[in-house]
């Protein structure tokens, strides 16, 4: 067997000194406090083994990894009803462009851009019965780990400073395509964003995504066919408008966050998490996306 623990080392002795970490997101304040030094690696095999590097104990905020977590529970009360209220389209733009809300008549281009996230959160609160609870719950199981939790400073940082979200929430609400109040709406979103977990804990709560629907539990949660569009979704909306970069460079489905992580899958083989702060121009972890792809060069496990 390879030597998975020999790979992420070298990965991030190489990167751990790099002088250019990006810059870590300031938009939302409270985030604006984090040590672009951190850096952490954790990788889980689907056989059972685990392999990690770094700061990859330390939770941090998960930002937009939660909106893969939202799509999997409104993906599994609706089913393919999902579609009629948001597309399956890269954007070609920044997450929180609210252009071709417009143009499109209100119909996000993909559950992950922001606006999309934002009818995914609407779609829950009107299926759950305590939102913030619930979903609370599900990450918590999916990732078998109930310490899991939201960071309440991180929320109201997001709250108090979140008027491009209020933007395409009203937006949203104008053209018929949110259901519940705008407020709610945001608070749910904005909590959800601000869950806090770790590389590791991250790797486990995706485990189901390249396990055919069965988390880490051995409960089958969605189908395979839904499994197989959530990757797809990941592969082709996992990063924003660097989405074709990530599968150039990369070549794995996984998503990322403001907070500096990313999280990728091979179907059947792998979980693998990074943590780094610091942010390219386009919202993605600088160091977490050179380290993801050593990963799949050195290893030639990749989807391609
Ligand atoms: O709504 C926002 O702007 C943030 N709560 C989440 C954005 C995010 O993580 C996009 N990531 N690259």
């Amino acid at each position: 067997m390879m030597d998975f623990q020999h790979v992420i080392n070298s990965i991030h002795d190489d990167l751990k000194h790099e002088v250019n970490r990006g810059l870590v997101a300031n938009y939302i304040p409270e985030l604006s406090h984090i040590d672009a030094n951190n850096f952490g690696i954790y990788l889980k095999l689907i056989s059972g083994e685990n392999f990690s590097v770094g700061h990859s104990n330390t939770p941090f905020s998960i930002q937009s990894i939660s909106k893969v977590f939202a799509l999997s529970m409104a993906f599994n009360f609706k089913g393919d009803q999902l579609w009629q209220r948001l597309d399956v389209e890269p954007s070609g733009d920044p997450f929180n462009h609210l252009s071709l809300l417009e143009l499109e008549n209100g119909i996000p281009r993909n559950p992950f851009i922001n606006s999309g996230a934002i009818v995914i959160a609407d779609i829950l609160i009107s299926q759950l019965d305590n939102p913030k609870a619930d979903f609370l719950n599900y990450v918590r199981e999916l990732a078998n780990d109930n310490s899991i939790n939201y960071n309440e400073s991180v929320a109201t940082s997001e709250k108090t400073t979140g008027f491009n979200n209020y933007a395409a929430a009203n937006l949203l609400k104008s053209y018929g395509n949110l259901e519940n109040k705008v407020e709610d709406v945001l608070d749910f979103y904005f909590h959800q964003c601000a869950i806090e977990m770790n590389c590791e804990q991250l790797t486990s709560a995706f485990f189901m995504f390249a396990n055919h629907g069965v988390c880490l539990q051995n409960i089958k949660r969605l189908s395979s066919s839904q499994i197989k569009r959530i990757n797809a979704i990941m592969l082709t909306c996992g990063f924003y408008d660097e989405a074709g970069e990530f599968a150039f460079e990369v070549g794995l489905p996984g998503k990322s966050g403001v907070g500096g992580g990313i999280v990728a899958l091979l179907p059947n083989q792998f979980v693998i998490s990074t943590w780094s702060p610091g942010l390219n121009p386009k919202g993605n972890s600088k160091i977490g996306m050179q380290a993801l792809e050593a990963f799949t060069t050195k290893t030639k496990l990749s989807i391609f």
